[in-house]
């Protein structure tokens, strides 16, 4: 009988540490609604003592999912564990995920405790969780870099004082994966009590070999893996979610484990964080990057219409690309459109089917072929949309390589238009101009991309945007076919964020 591996997804935590990305409750909870569809066993939704927004995101996430466990991070700090108690206690399967470093480094540095310090807050502060919830994990945050007999003793204290589940992060993706995979047998075989628990792993990328630690570890007998989906995370990210479960899934006959994701739910989760955190997936990402089934040599190329295994080791369809690549276009209709969501794997609601409708209508005047991808993006715009406080009526922009860019804006905020005109450098920065002076609030812009969704001469122009105000970034994304419009929404959408942030 294969062992199962319990999936952790700390996408809503650690991912949403990467530098950058903010999300807000909303799209927290469409994405923790889509981790439950693709069938991860924990979801991380949070630290929530970390702000008053954090705390709203994990108890929403902990009051809407049903069938995963609901962690919340927090230090071994009692007032830390009173928030996220509070936080998830309504979940129908709560966990408390309190930590403590254990590495000689941190304890001396950033903790200024002594070893003996450590290991009695640690049990102090398993034993407080468990009064709240008999589901407890215990991190020892930089266990890749603490001393083994060291690690030995906190684990087997962390166990005598009820954690349900032992994790060992490689906080600063340190470790190789040999070194990695021979730590976590010396645990399992030098700390009594280990098999009466979980033992669980968190890798970082630093050196690019997260996931390669992640399997070590798996092969040496870890029971739990600590992931996020497109391997976001602080720094270089985390371990990536679904390269370790493609991983396990297609080398099933090596690894001898199993897992509950349901890997068709894959490619539409990887697309739902991308396009909601603003950070894109490199083309040449393992399992999910747009090239990772696109086959550019000749002899490639032969050797696949032949026989697909010939250089495919798993099918796009196991990932939920699907093999019916049929597109829509204009003369589409409602059934067509609807098919296609389910096809992608979307259940809406009719209210937002109705919504995502008149959009797909929108974008099929403007393009002459709808492809999934434009699909995937029209959801994605549909989840980020926020009350406008600040809404386009029109724009117009004069802009040539011997002139110097103007942009006049028209918007309309509270049902009173306001217009403002503005030049800069480029059509982009004109328009920006405009709309700051329009609103008359001064924003930084420290972050602005571009992308074409799709290939062609209509193609979709996804414009990416970052702005701050006051030490505080915020995210804002459009979409069009034109990409001066794109830009200017995806500013609007930016703003209009910060608006509903601070009100
Ligand atoms: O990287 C790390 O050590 C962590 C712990 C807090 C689990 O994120
Ligand atoms: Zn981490």
């Amino acid at each position: 009988m294969s062992r199962k591996i319990i999936i952790f997804d700390t996408t809503l935590r650690d991912g949403e540490q990467t530098p950058g990305v903010n999300l807000n409750i909303q799209e927290k909870l469409e994405i923790a609604k889509q981790l439950e569809k693709l069938g991860v066993d924990v979801i991380e939704a949070g630290f929530a003592i970390a702000s008053p927004g954090d705390f709203k995101a994990v108890k929403a996430v902990a009051e809407t999912i049903k069938n995963a466990t609901v962690a919340s991070l927090c230090r071994a700090v009692e007032k830390d564990i009173d928030r996220a108690w509070e936080a998830i206690r309504n979940a129908v399967s709560p966990r408390i995920h309190t930590f403590i470093a254990t590495s000689d480094i941190h304890m001396k540095y950033k903790l200024k405790m002594s070893e003996d310090e450590v290991v009695e807050r640690a049990v102090a502060m398993i034993k407080y969780a468990k009064k709240y919830c008999s589901n407890v994990e215990f991190s020892a945050e930089d266990a890749g870099r603490t001393r083994p007999e060291f690690l030995f003793r906190v684990i087997k204290a962390a166990i005598d004082a009820g954690a349900t589940c032992i994790n060992v992060p490689d906080t600063v993706g340190y470790t190789t994966p040999p070194e990695f995979g021979a730590l976590i047998r010396s645990i399992m075989e030098n700390v009594d009590g280990i098999e009466k628990v979980d033992l669980s792993v968190h890798c970082h990328n630093d050196l690019g070999m997260a996931v390669a630690n992640s399997l070590a570890a798996i092969e040496n007998g870890a029971t739990q893996v600590e992931c996020t989906i497109n391997g976001l995370g602080e720094r270089a990210g985390n371990a990536s979610l679904e390269e370790i479960v493609m991983a396990l899934t297609t080398r099933k006959n090596y690894f001898n484990v199993h897992h509950n994701i349901d890997t068709t739910q894959i490619y539409k989760t990887s697309r739902l964080v991308s396009n909601l955190t603003g950070v894109h997936v490199q083309p040449n990402k393992a399992v999910v990057g747009d090239n990772a089934f696109a086959h550019e040599s000749g002899i490639h190329q032969h050797g696949v219409l032949n026989e697909k295994s010939t250089y495919e080791i798993m099918t796009p369809e196991s990932i939920g690309l699907s093999a019916n690549r049929m597109v829509l276009g204009k003369h589409s209709g409602r059934h067509a459109f609807e098919e296609k969501l389910k096809e992608l794997g979307y259940t809406l609601e009719q209210d937002a089917i109705n919504e995502a409708f008149k959009m797909f209508k929108e974008l099929a005047d403007k393009k002459k072929v709808v492809h999934d991808e434009d699909i995937h993006v029209l959801i994605g715009e549909r989840v980020s949309k926020i009350p406008e406080v600040f809404e386009l009526v029109s724009f117009q922009i004069n802009s040539g390589n011997r002139l110097i860019s103007t942009a006049m804006i028209e918007l309309k905020k509270e049902g009173n238009i306001i217009t403002e005109a503005s030049t800069g450098d480029g059509p982009v920065d004109a328009a920006f101009n405009a709309i700051e002076r329009a609103v008359g609030i001064g924003l930084k812009l420290v972050d602005y991309k571009l992308r074409a969704v799709t290939s062609g001469q209509d193609a979709l122009g996804e414009a990416t945007v970052k702005v701050l105000k006051d030490d505080k970034t915020f995210l804002g994304r459009g979409i069009s076919t034109d990409i001066v419009e794109a830009s200017i929404k995806a500013y609007l959408n930016a703003l209009n964020r910060m608006m509903s942030e601070i009100s």
